[in-house]
């Protein structure tokens, strides 16, 4: 047989559903409500700060684990939110967006044959992330409505093999807040079976109706077992520029440092420059970023409610999981094609978000980083589903 052929480990995972839905969107001239990306302007003072950095010949590369006056930035912001001191020389790491932060810390702390417990439904780089660091998945499972967790089955999925626990919260694609209980118990049992904590905290900002983002960094007994993800992608509206970073307990920091550097040496040096400004802005941009998007989040529940969707309402983060059973379609990727093709609306099958595809088959996923335009559009391309449907009755 040829060798002239992709690895095992690339076999086992499929190009991203997500990503996908977006090119075929674009093949369609859809409105794009899949993938998680903001259509408004990133704040000026921060796009500022990136073109000064540019002008000002910021265009080697940074120090490996990141400029220093952004560790600086991401350790101070960190230890003033939630009162837990952060080093930024010793605890710190730069990376190149949320995405390649969590590549690196898996590669660093997993062998393989580690088992790593993750919730599903998950985000779905997740996947490909257990394989590529040779993980073994243990799923445990959110219900909806409210996507809450079985503690038993959770207590069940932790043994002497588990390395690691991936928590993400806010929560891609339920937008489940987990409470304050619910991280006391994950955390008791990361301490009682010695396991590592990784936390995506990517939507930290984006919470509504009086829900409060907890890391569980700060839960007794876990900043030392912790290493928290967290990015300017969304917080700041700007996904493309891939500047992410990591805060680990020491005992980390040095092996998540090495594979980065051997991954991607570091980030966009001008654009870590820009991080710093982002960091500084005042807490009432944060204030009406959230705002901001629970009235996003308001709007498209109520277009997706008045088209029939099923829809669960998310606490935090910008998508809404819906269920689309009543629609009578044979599986939700038939149906999302059917969306972006028929009708001119992108949105991610549920099945891309679970490990077995039939546990997500009348799911769907729509996000709401978007500007009204963008909604009204939806709202009238949907009316022909609605039509559909009242025809086929
Ligand atoms: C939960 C979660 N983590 C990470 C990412 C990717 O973040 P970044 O753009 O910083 O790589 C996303 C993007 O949608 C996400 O939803």
């Amino acid at each position: 047989m040829s060798k002239v052929v992709g690895s095992k480990k690339a076999t086992q995972f499929t190009e991203s559903v997500i990503r996908e839905m977006t090119r075929l969107n674009q093949l369609h001239g859809g409105v794009n409500l899949s993938q998680g990306f903001p259509d408004f302007p990133a704040p000026a003072v921060v796009k500022e700060a990136a073109c000064a950095a540019i002008r000002a010949d910021v265009n080697q590369y940074a120090v490996t684990w990141g400029a220093r006056p952004l560790r600086e930035a991401v350790a101070s912001e960190f230890t003033r939110r939630y009162r837990v001191p952060v080093s930024a020389d010793e605890q710190v790491t730069v990376c190149c967006g949320a995405t390649e932060a969590m590549m690196a810390t898996m590669l660093a702390i997993i062998d393989p044959g580690d088992e790593v417990i993750i919730f599903e439904p998950f985000y779905e780089n997740y996947g490909p992330d257990a394989i590529l660091s040779g993980a073994t998945p243990r799923f445990v499972t959110l219900r909806e409505p409210s996507w809450t967790f079985d503690p038993d089955e959770l207590a069940a999925a932790f043994s002497n093999r588990t390395k690691a626990i991936i928590l993400n919260t806010p929560n891609n694609p339920t937008g489940k807040v987990f409470s304050r209980d619910e991280l006391e118990t994950i955390a008791a049992l990361c301490r009682r079976w010695d396991v590592v904590a990784i936390s995506d905290e990517i939507y930290e900002h984006l919470v509504y109706d009086g829900h409060a983002h907890v890391p569980i960094a700060t839960i007794d007994g876990m900043a030392d077992r912790t290493v928290t993800i967290n990015s300017l992608s969304k917080t700041y509206s700007v996904t493309g520029w891939r500047v992410g970073w990591t805060i680990s307990p020491p005992a980390l920091t040095g092996a998540i440092r090495k594979v980065h550097d051997f991954l991607t040496v570091g980030a966009a040096a001008p654009l870590q420059e820009a991080g710093v400004a982002a960091l500084g802005v005042p807490q009432s941009y944060y204030t009406e970023l959230a705002e901001a998007y629970r009235g996003r989040r308001d709007r498209l529940l109520e277009i997706l409610e008045r088209h029939r969707f099923v829809c669960y309402r998310p606490f935090g983060a910008y998508y809404i999981m819906t269920d689309i059973g009543a629609f009578g379609f044979a599986d939700d990727v038939t149906f999302a094609r059917y969306l972006v093709q028929d009708v001119g609306v992108a949105a991610v099958p549920g099945s891309s978000f679970y490990s077995s595809p039939a546990a997500g088959r009348t799911k769907l996923r729509f996000c709401f980083c978007k500007r009204d335009e963008t909604f009204a559009e939806a709202d009238r391309r949907l009316a022909k589903l609605t039509r559909a449907g009242a025809a086929a009755r």
